[in-house]
């Protein structure tokens, strides 16, 4: 396993199975543990305002029971600020939310809240979490994340994907190019470069293969494989992709 491109695993969508029918199960922990087990470099898990799949009992559970590092991904709100600098996860992302949308949409518009959100990270890297921000391939926005101080941006590999999925693979390599140019302007700048959204073992590789890149975030597809194959052979497929172009 290379340990210069990680991988995180995504747990909401088994909290979205759950819910479904208010069950218990299946555990968003439990998943969790499979998840290192089967090579995860550690765990995202996305508490939305509404609580759609992560509850606050989850992020308790996976605080309490993982080893790998936990990614705490949440929206900039005095409530999930207060959340975070409770349990003082790892590493936090923030992420643009709106109640209406299915998933994140776009990335962060940090550059429009600049000073807002250089006030609101200060505390959480004050409380020691690598502050990571969710922004589309732009260079305005690489620049404002890197104004406001931080550590860590994830470009939103939504689009590329979508095209993908599409056939449309003119504007897919559009978009890769700018993901790529957009992950060694970042890097440029001294920023931890991530990305995800979206991918699947078709689109992992080329994004697995910018050598910017030191972590991929990647959680409704492996969830759905999951169904197929089981949740371990599909998470060690996802490394084994990744280790492929790294190697
Ligand atoms: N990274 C971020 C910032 C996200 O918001 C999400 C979705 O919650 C992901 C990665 C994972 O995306 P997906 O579940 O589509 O793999």
């Amino acid at each position: 396993m290379t340990d210069d491109l990680r991988l995180g695993v995504n747990i909401d969508h088994v909290a979205t199975v759950r819910n479904a029918r208010g069950s218990a199960y299946p555990d968003p922990v439990r998943a969790a543990k499979i998840a290192e087990q089967a090579g995860a470099d550690g765990i995202t898990a996305h508490l939305r305002e509404d609580r759609r799949h992560i509850s606050d009992a989850d992020i308790e559970g996976l605080m309490g029971a993982l080893e790998k590092p936990l990614n705490f991904e949440m929206a900039a709100t005095a409530e999930m600020q207060a959340i975070a600098l409770r349990h003082k996860p790892h590493a936090v992302c923030i992420v643009p939310e709106k109640r209406e949308e299915r998933t994140t949409e776009g990335g962060l518009d940090v550059a429009r809240e600049e000073n807002r959100l250089a006030h609101f990270i200060a505390p959480l890297r004050d409380a020691g979490c690598r502050v990571s921000i969710f922004i589309a391939a732009d260079q305005r926005q690489i620049e404002a994340a890197n104004r406001i101080g931080a550590e860590v941006i994830e470009l939103h590999t939504g689009a590329y994907c979508d095209f993908h999925a599409e056939g449309r693979f003119d504007h897919r390599d559009d978009e890769l190019k700018r993901l790529s140019d957009m992950a060694a302007f970042g890097h440029s700048m001294g920023l931890e470069v991530h990305a995800g959204h979206g991918l699947t073992y078709d689109t992992v590789q080329p994004i697995a293969a910018l050598p910017e890149l030191r972590e991929l975030n990647i959680g409704h597809f492996l969830v759905g494989e999951a169904i197929f194959m089981g949740l371990e052979p599909a998470i060690r497929e996802m490394r084994r992709l990744m280790d492929e172009v790294r190697s």
